[in-house]
């Protein structure tokens, strides 16, 4: 097969490994097909859903209806994490080889899903497969309840970064004492990044993620977009936005925390709008348009993006483009030019926080193991096609 390529960047498809697809339960927000269409359409090929559906993905039931309920709809390739309990410690490690990996809310969120307890916590890191990584929501339950209970209608103040390096210290501390691997979702503060580089400097097993709307927006955003700028952890302060950038060597993987919900949730009053953006879509062309802007070398995205997440996850047939991995391609025009826009979002609930931000470089074409998925603007691959990731063992 030749692919036509002239004057395009080719790119690897991205790994979104951390998106809330809200399917089952949610599916107002979002479904399946939805979400892997905007996916699709942002240059993402495989995406790796969150445990928060409803039901919760917390049993091997629920998982096997979750994956039955959702396959059909899949336009790009998908595999899932399993949600921690206090109460699903062996029955996660019996499923720990059909997922990318566990979640476990240290503070709580959208849905209910939480762990806060030494105890359950402490047996999960020693139970589930010590080479399958734990990924926790680092925010300390307890200093959210204190904070909260202030009854500050500011998400970052109500939400503060105390609160994330308390439940990062407590995570990295059991992870060294079990030895097992451990990946810490959308860090976004200086001090998480420094925590976790003296971690890995002394052997402990950790990877981190940052999204793409703590790269790329502040708190100052969040005054401006009230609740569509209400996200967990919340948009952090100018300072700790730029440390991110600082300590790019430290992260890992960038993944976008795609957390929809309607525009009617979210315009309700502070305190009952739900947290959460919208993401899968606009990461690609918002960090190739950093790379464009001489802000990051490409290399480094497509590490963070591509190679790094199918390492760490175990996505047996992901990776950079070369033999032996499918071929998930983007073709991207560099020179063309345009404006990110609501009506543009594929997302069921059709916004964006990134609405009027300017972007060079637009996706002309996206091939899923080798097949043309998305061509201008246009999705032509048929739900189903998409497949479930193998894992490699470990
Ligand atoms: O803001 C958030 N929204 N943070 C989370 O951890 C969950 C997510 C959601 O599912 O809505
Ligand atoms: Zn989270
Ligand atoms: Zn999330």
């Amino acid at each position: 097969q030749v692919i036509e390529a002239e004057g395009m960047m080719v790119l690897p498809g991205f790994i979104d490994s951390h998106v809330h697809f809200r399917d089952p339960g949610g599916t107002h927000k979002e479904d399946f097909l939805s979400g892997t269409r905007a996916a699709l359409a942002g240059g993402v090929t495989t995406i790796l859903d969150m445990p928060n559906t409803q039901p919760p993905t917390d049993s091997r039931a629920h998982l096997q209806e979750k994956m039955a309920q959702v396959g059909p709809k899949a336009v790009v390739d998908y595999g899932f994490y399993f949600g921690a309990t206090d109460n699903n410690i062996e029955e996660a490690a019996s499923v720990a080889d059909q997922v990318a990996a566990m979640k476990l809310y240290m503070g709580s969120s959208t849905g209910s899903l939480l762990v806060t307890e030494f105890s359950p916590i402490f047996r999960h890191f020693s139970t589930f497969p010590p080479n399958k990584p734990i990924a926790v929501h680092a925010e300390d339950e307890q200093s959210l309840l204190y904070f909260g209970a202030q009854g500050s209608t500011e998400h970052n103040r109500a939400r503060p970064p105390l609160s994330a390096q308390i439940a990062l210290s407590r995570a990295l501390a059991i992870a060294e004492k079990v030895g097992r691997r451990l990946h810490i979702a959308h860090t976004t503060t200086q001090r998480e990044l420094e925590l976790i580089q003296e971690a890995k400097q002394k052997g402990v097993r950790v990877t981190c993620e940052v999204t793409p709307l703590h790269l790329f927006l502040t708190e100052e955003d969040q005054q401006r977009l009230g609740n569509f700028g209400k996200v967990n952890p919340p948009l952090r302060s100018k300072s700790d936005q730029e440390a991110l950038w600082r300590y790019f060597d430290v992260i890992d993987t960038i993944g976008t925390d795609h957390a929809p919900h309607t525009k009617e949730e979210k315009m309700q009053p502070y305190q009952k709008a739900p947290s959460g953006l919208t993401g899968v879509q606009t990461m690609l062309p918002l960090l190739f348009n950093a790379s464009q802007e001489g802000r990051v070398a490409l290399s480094e995205i497509i590490k963070r993006c591509v190679t790094n997440p199918a390492r760490i996850f175990g996505l047996q047939n992901k990776g950079a483009l070369e033999v032996g991995k499918d071929a998930d391609i983007v073709l991207i025009d560099p020179q063309q030019t345009y404006e990110i826009n609501n009506e543009q979002i594929l997302s069921k609930c059709g916004w964006t926080p990134f609405a009027g931000t300017k972007i060079k470089g637009k996706i002309q074409q996206v091939f899923v193991r080798g097949q043309l998925a998305f061509e201008h603007d246009t999705c032509l691959a048929q739900p189903g096609s998409g497949r479930h990731v193998s894992y490699i063992s470990r």
